[in-house]
C-alpha cells in the first residue's frame, strides 16, 4: 500500500506550498486542480523537484453545471487510487471559491450556492470518501485550510465568510463522529497569504500587513504549509482544534495608526 497525503487546489499558491512541505518531509503526494493541463504541468514540476516521492495529479471539478457536486468525478478518482493501492492517510482541504465581489443586492442566489457548494458540500463529499478508507485502514488526519473570515468579516464576501464559517462547523461534528476511528480533524485559520495576487495588486496589499496585525506581517504559504503539518505530523491528540495563523490579525480590534 501506498500511502500519501491529498490535497486539494494545489496547482497554485498555497496548495504548492503544502504539496512542496509534505514532499519534503518525504511523504507521497496526491493533488488535485480543475484543469487538466494545469495539472499535467505541477505534476511535472512537483517530480522534477521531489523526485525521490510519488506524485499523482487529478482533475477534479467541484460542481456540475447544474451547480451539484461533482461525486462522479470525486468516485473515478478513489476507484482509481484503490485500484492503484493509493491510500490517502492525510488530507488537506485547500482549494476554495474565493467568492470575490459579491454584492448582496447584484448578484443571483446561484452565485452564493455556488460559493456555499464547492467550499462546503464538495468538501464533504471528499471527507466522506477520503474517511471510509482512513476507518478501514487504522485513522487519519484531515485539515481544513479555512480562514479568520470565518470570525472577521470583510467587504462583499458573504457567500465565502459563510462558507468557512459552516467548515468550522463542519469541522467540529467529523472531529466528533469520527475520533472513534483514530481520525482527527482539525483547521488552520490563515488571515492574508502572500500569493500571485498581491503580485498583480501591489499597491492594495502594500499597506496592509503592518496597520492591521501585531507582529506587522502577513502569511506565507509555508507559514500554511507548517501548520497544517504540525496537525498532520505532530498532533497525536488533538482534535477539533484551531489554528490560527494571520500575525494576531484576529485579536488586534483597530489599525495601528501611524505615530507620524
Ligand atoms: N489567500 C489568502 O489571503 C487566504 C486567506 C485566508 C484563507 N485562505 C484560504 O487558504 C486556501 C488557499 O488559498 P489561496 O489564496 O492559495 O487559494 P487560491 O489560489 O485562490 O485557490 C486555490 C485553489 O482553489 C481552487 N478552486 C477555486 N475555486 C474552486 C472551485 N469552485 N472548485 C474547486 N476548486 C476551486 C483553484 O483550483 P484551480 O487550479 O483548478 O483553479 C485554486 O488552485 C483557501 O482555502 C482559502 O480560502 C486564503
Amino acid at each position: 500500500m501506498i500511502r500519501a497525503v491529498f490535497v486539494t487546489g494545489a496547482c497554485v499558491n498555497t496548495g504548492v506550498a503544502i504539496v512542496e512541505k509534505f514532499a519534503e518531509e518525504g511523504c507521497n503526494v496526491v493533488f488535485s486542480g480543475r484543469n487538466a493541463d494545469k495539472v499535467a504541468e505541477a505534476k511535472q514540476r512537483y517530480e522534477k523537484k521531489f523526485p525521490s516521492v510519488k506524485i499523482f495529479g487529478y482533475a477534479l471539478s467541484s460542481l456540475t453545471g447544474s451547480g451539484e457536486v461533482d461525486e462522479k468525478s470525486l468516485d473515478e478518482m478513489f476507484a482509481d487510487l484503490d485500484e492503484n493501492g493509493i491510500f490517502i492517510d492525510t488530507l488537506v482541504l485547500n482549494a476554495a471559491d474565493q467568492g470575490l465581489n459579491m454584492k448582496i443586492f447584484e448578484n443571483p442566489l446561484s452565485d452564493f450556492t455556488r460559493v456555499v457548494g464547492a467550499n462546503v458540500f464538495w468538501n464533504y463529499a471528499i471527507c466522506e470518501r477520503a474517511a471510509l478508507r482512513m476507518k478501514q485502514n487504522g485513522g487519519g488526519s484531515i485539515t481544513f485550510i479555512n480562514s479568520n473570515t470565518a470570525y472577521r468579516a470583510i467587504p462583499d464576501r458573504i457567500a465565502y465568510e459563510t462558507s468557512k464559517g459552516a467548515q468550522l462547523g463542519m469541522m467540529r461534528g467529523l472531529a466528533l463522529d469520527l475520533g472513534k476511528y483514530g481520525i482527527r480533524v482539525n483547521a488552520v485559520l490563515p488571515g492574508m497569504i502572500i500569493t500571485d495576487r498581491w503580485e498583480k495588486n501591489p499597491d492594495f496589499y502594500k499597506s496592509v500587513p503592518s496597520r492591521y496585525t501585531p507582529l506587522g506581517s502577513v502569511a506565507t504559504g509555508r507559514d500554511v504549509a507548517d501548520a497544517v503539518w504540525y496537525f498532520a505530523a505532530h498532533a497525536a491528540n488533538t482534535t477539533g482544534a484551531e489554528l490560527v495563523v494571520d500575525g494576531g490579525n484576529t485579536i488586534q480590534l483597530y489599525p495601528i495608526i501611524p505615530k507620524e
